[in-house]
């Protein structure tokens, strides 16, 4: 898969890119990733990329030109690609949309920064509109972090069989039953004896009693959409 990202700090990315399941996947050749910074479609010498609200207001606005110049030149590399854009006004991520964009060819993510991007540029792009979650960030990349790791771990090849996504919350629409690892027994608490017993029906049985109980009692908003 191919995603392209158009972002004003790159520098926010990279690290995230190197490492962790990103990493993995570029590593892996699963996945290869750019970015595109507005600000080399600027009109130098200032190569300004922002400006204040018409009608008035704190905060900038990403001005329409150079955001669209970087993310026609993204969508020319990635033509099969699904545009996206992070906004608090999209639909919130969860795991059935990264699953489905998952299947995608390419992604092409639109990141915002300060007050967001002007309207007419946001309408050309004709991206699909994603939220992380009811609250204001200062920029679209922390979103696009967000959505990288959970889309790419279902990306064959991404995670491998020692950790398979279908073993992961929310797989079945439940979130996940608890887990322990060695020592047997920390600060007098046992692990659930279940675990030790080798009995793989009655171990799979007690995790997914364990999550059904879980989503009931933390999420049972979860349980009303299965
Ligand atoms: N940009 C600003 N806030 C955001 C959010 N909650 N989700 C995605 N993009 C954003």
């Amino acid at each position: 898969m191919r995603i392209d990202i158009i972002t004003l700090l790159p520098e926010l990315l990279h690290p995230f890119m190197q490492l962790g399941v990103c990493g993995r996947a570029i590593a892996a050749g699963a996945v290869a990733v750019e970015c595109w910074n507005p600000r080399n479609y600027a009109s130098p010498p200032h190569r300004i990329v922002d400006d204040r609200p018409f009608g008035g207001g704190s905060g900038m606005v990403l001005m329409a030109e150079p955001t669209l110049a970087a993310a026609r030149a993204a969508q020319a590399a990635n033509p099969d690609a699904c545009p996206i854009y992070f906004t608090p006004r999209g639909t919130v991520l969860n795991d059935k949309l990264a699953r489905e964009l998952a299947q995608q060819a390419g992604l092409i993510l639109l990141c915002g920064r300060y007050r967001g991007v002007d309207e007419r540029a946001v309408t050309a792009f004709g991206g699909r509109e994603i939220s992380i979650g009811d609250y204001v960030l200062s920029g679209g990349e922390p979103a696009a972090c967000v959505l990288l790791d959970a889309v790419l771990r279902h990306i064959p090849a991404v995670l491998g069989n020692a950790n398979s996504a279908e073993e992961d919350a929310f797989a079945d629409g439940l979130l996940d039953a608890p887990c322990y690892t060695r020592p047997a027994v920390f600060e007098d608490q046992p692990v659930p004896p279940v675990l030790l017993s080798g009995d793989h029906a009655a171990i799979k049985k007690w995790r997914r009693q364990q999550a059904e109980q879980m989503t009931a009692q933390r999420r049972p908003d979860l349980l009303k959409n299965k």
